[in-house]
């Protein structure tokens, strides 16, 4: 696979002078998404399940087409499995929500690494308040690693859900999520995998994993912005009220009660993102075409060879494991004495996007002692020469900053 083939199919990426590093927070999208979606409103659009004509029904055909072609992709065992949302974070506020606040009370646990997202962190502190459970966290060595021993002692008998990213948006880790399903099942509990940063980069099989939910979003894996994907286990799906009322998600609707429909439309309320759904499938088209084998063989190479690069700066600090099996395509770092923001603003006069901040996971950057890093996430279309140009831009911050340092 040649990556600067590949970059070709992003315009965005030709008619703009950038080094795109930021595609933890959202990647660029290839021309057959975006000519998908221009075909979508030229020819098909209608609003889906809610006409009797024509146009209608081939916009719902669509739209249900896509569903399966998901649950294909993550290997779900029924369509109805598949919950359109806005976003990951739609999906585990849902979850939250409707699995949650039902299902928790006095002294259940809710366990989640440190390394969470605060999208799959906030949801279940308001959970714990309103249930009276509890809140724990598996907290990682200095490897940047969940060790075996805080998945044994912090998941319990009385762990009621578990909640783990596949992979760090801040450190890039792969964890270990076969291990924790599969212990958190022996002691009776769920869990929610947030595949928000490894459905871009690795196969997912919701069956091989035996996950009960998984989500993510469609924006960090080619597709437009403002869909996301529910996976859950069709016996638990069907046990739970829904979150959002309004059309659609009705069977019978009388003055005081209502009757809900069937999976999946008892979760897809009001008028749907079919744009969103459309640009989804076309997305999961254009990763299938490319491959993830080969998809995993090009990043390894890149990043590899970005970590070799970065290794020799010896102004800075990473926070990656060395275990390279357990690292994806993100590197977060800092220079000491510089803020994350300013290196970022001279990395942008160079044209080059890195995101800075504490990346949505502020108790994992108060667990490491820092406020902030500099975020530098790879895709298929980064090239070496991508990584070069972010090293260009790194000495020069330095040389700029060098006076001001302790
Ligand atoms: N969750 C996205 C990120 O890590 C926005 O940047």
């Amino acid at each position: 696979m040649d990556n600067t083939q590949i970059k070709k199919d992003f315009p965005i990426l030709q008619n703009r002078n950038i080094t795109y590093l930021d595609s933890a927070a959202t990647t660029q999208k290839p021309i057959q998404v975006i000519n998908k979606i221009q075909e979508y409103y030229q020819n098909y659009n209608a609003n889906p399940h809610r006409g009797a004509y024509s146009l209608s029904i081939e916009a719902t055909e669509i739209y249900e087409q896509t569903r399966q072609k998901i649950a294909k992709f993550i290997n779900a065992r029924y369509p109805e499995e598949i919950i359109y949302s806005k976003n990951a974070t739609e999906s585990l506020n849902l979850l939250a929500y409707s699995y949650g606040m039902e299902n928790l009370k006095q002294n259940d646990e809710i366990v989640l690494s440190i390394m969470e997202h605060h999208s799959n962190l906030v949801p279940w502190q308001k959970v714990a308040k309103a249930t009276n459970s509890t809140l724990k966290y598996m907290y990682i060595n200095d490897q940047y690693e969940i060790p075996d021993e805080e998945i044994e002692t912090k998941i319990t008998q009385n762990t009621k859900i578990v909640g783990i990213t596949h992979i760090s948006n801040v450190l890039g880790t792969i964890n270990n999520i076969k291990k924790i399903i599969d212990y958190a099942h022996k002691k009776g509990a769920i869990v929610i995998v947030d595949a928000s940063q490894s459905i871009p980069h690795m196969k997912i099989d919701v069956q091989e994993l035996n996950a009960d939910f998984l989500v993510f979003s469609g924006h960090k894996m080619l597709a437009p912005l403002g869909i996301g994907v529910l996976y859950g286990k069709r016996e638990l799906l069907n046990k739970m009220t829904p979150f959002l009322m309004g059309g659609d998600m009705i069977e019978y609707v009388y003055e005081q009660e209502t009757t809900y429909a069937p999976l999946p439309n008892k979760f897809e309320a009001g008028t749907q993102n079919v744009e969103g759904v459309i640009g989804l499938g076309a997305a999961i088209d254009y990763i299938q075409n490319l491959g993830y084998d080969n998809i995993q063989k090009a990043e390894k190479d890149l990043i590899n060879y970005a970590k070799q690069e970065l290794s020799k700066l010896d102004y800075l600090k990473l926070y990656l494991t060395p275990n390279t099996q357990n690292h994806s395509s993100v590197i977060s770092f800092n220079i000491k004495d510089i803020h994350p923001h300013d290196i970022a603003s001279i990395l942008d006069t160079e044209g080059i996007c890195v995101r800075s901040g504490n990346h949505c996971a502020q108790p994992l950057m108060r667990y490491l002692n820092i406020d902030s890093t500099c975020r530098a996430s790879f895709y298929i279309y980064n090239t070496k020469q991508d990584v070069d140009k972010l090293i260009a831009g790194l000495n020069k911050a330095h040389d700029m900053f060098k006076k001001y340092m302790k």
